[in-house]
């Protein structure tokens, strides 16, 4: 997608450099940073400081870093090294360790000699494949839109909310929740789209950042607020991206998302979760007992980052000095609770039976 009119992806191989550019996302919606990965250790603090993140970006880094690994020791200590670090950065996501798999498959039979080329061919291959999967989602997305936009008088806008940030940024490009958004929007449907907050780290900035800059309208509301919105009918669909779905379809995503569902469900609000297959976790059934919830440092509910005045960044305290805090990521919303799940082959149920219908190569 475009920054300041200049098409980006999210992270990119610059051939000169021999290295991997990354958008530093840390400083967003504030400032625009590019920052270039060159250790091991870079990629590893990338991934754990959230300099990148969103599940599918995620496991595209970890590809990039088993490249670099590959190309300074591709021995099969290093690549069972490189696997257990980059794997230990981030719990929840399965895209991580799908993507670490991925390349570990692929490179284990190789000669040592043939690895730092094939893993950054597979790297490259990871990326392009997330942006089409991506484009795919928004394209089968893009049909939910239509529908009620038909059903609208015209001009009246169709009101999505989303929450977190599984926008472009969160993805190689395009986003998986955002896809259909940017579609319907290129089709000239008129939308509005309420960006949760997303606290303690606010990834619904990272959206309205990324809305804004595509030219949708858009509102920024407190995680509080959705349930009165939908209440009030002033939501027509709910679009959320995922870090893990079980192969019944319960959905882990970002912390608050359960209870977005359950008020779209008191509300007969359809519940969509863009769903791209390597987020599927086919080994776990029961999402409640089988996804490790990352616990995040009780600093970032205790402080908040943003601009002041005079345009710098800073951080403050919102709480009492002494105050402890708690910090639970993510957050398990049952497959009975989705309407549907949005994937690259189609829309499916978020039950047994649907995902192994349009996955029947995947499901085991
Ligand atoms: O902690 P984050 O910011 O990495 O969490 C991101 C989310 O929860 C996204 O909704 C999810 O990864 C889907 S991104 C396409």
């Amino acid at each position: 997608m475009k920054v300041n009119g200049t098409p980006y992806r999210s992270l990119w191989w610059d051939d000169t450099k021999g290295a991997l550019q990354i958008i530093d996302q840390r400083w967003l919606p504030h400032d625009f940073r590019i920052r270039q990965l060159d250790t091991l250790a870079d990629y590893a603090t990338a991934i754990v400081d959230m300099q990148v993140r969103g599940a599918p970006l995620i496991g595209a880094t970890a590809a990039y870093g088993m490249a670099l690994a590959m190309a300074q020791d591709p021995s099969d200590s290093e690549l069972d090294r490189t696997w257990t670090l980059l794997h230990a950065t981030r719990p929840t996501a399965i895209n991580l360790r799908w993507a670490l798999d991925r390349c570990r498959a692929a490179l284990e039979p190789l000669a040592p000699g043939a690895r730092a080329d094939a893993a950054l061919s597979l790297a490259h291959d990871i990326a392009d494949e997330d942006v089409e999967i991506n484009r795919r989602i928004g394209a089968h997305g893009l049909t939910l839109i239509r529908e009620i936009a038909a059903r609208k008088p015209a001009g009246e806008p169709v009101r999505l909310l989303t929450h977190c940030n599984a926008g472009w940024i969160a993805t190689v490009d395009w986003g998986t929740a955002t896809s259909p958004m940017y579609q319907a929007h290129d089709e000239g449907i008129a939308l509005h789209v309420w960006v949760d907050e997303t606290r303690p780290r606010n990834q619904g900035a990272l959206t309205a950042w990324e809305l804004g800059s595509h030219g949708i309208a858009h509102s920024y509301v407190t995680d509080n607020a959705g349930g009165h919105l939908m209440q009030q009918g002033l939501v027509d669909l709910v679009i959320t991206g995922t870090d893990r779905t079980t192969r019944q379809g319960d959905v882990c995503n970002k912390i608050g998302t359960y209870l977005k569902a359950l008020a779209a469900r008191d509300n007969n609000v359809p519940f969509y979760v863009a769903l791209p297959s390597p987020t599927i976790d086919w080994t776990v059934t029961d999402g409640l007992s089988g996804i490790p919830i990352e616990e995040r440092p009780s600093r970032e509910v205790t402080h908040i980052q943003g601009t002041r005045a005079d345009g710098s960044i800073d951080v403050v305290r919102v709480t009492p000095e002494a105050t402890p805090a708690q910090n639970p990521a993510f957050d398990v919303t049952p497959g009975r609770l989705v309407t549907g799940l949005i994937t690259e082959r189609g829309i499916c149920a978020a039950s047994l039976e649907g995902l192994a219908g349009m996955f029947p190569d995947l499901a085991s």
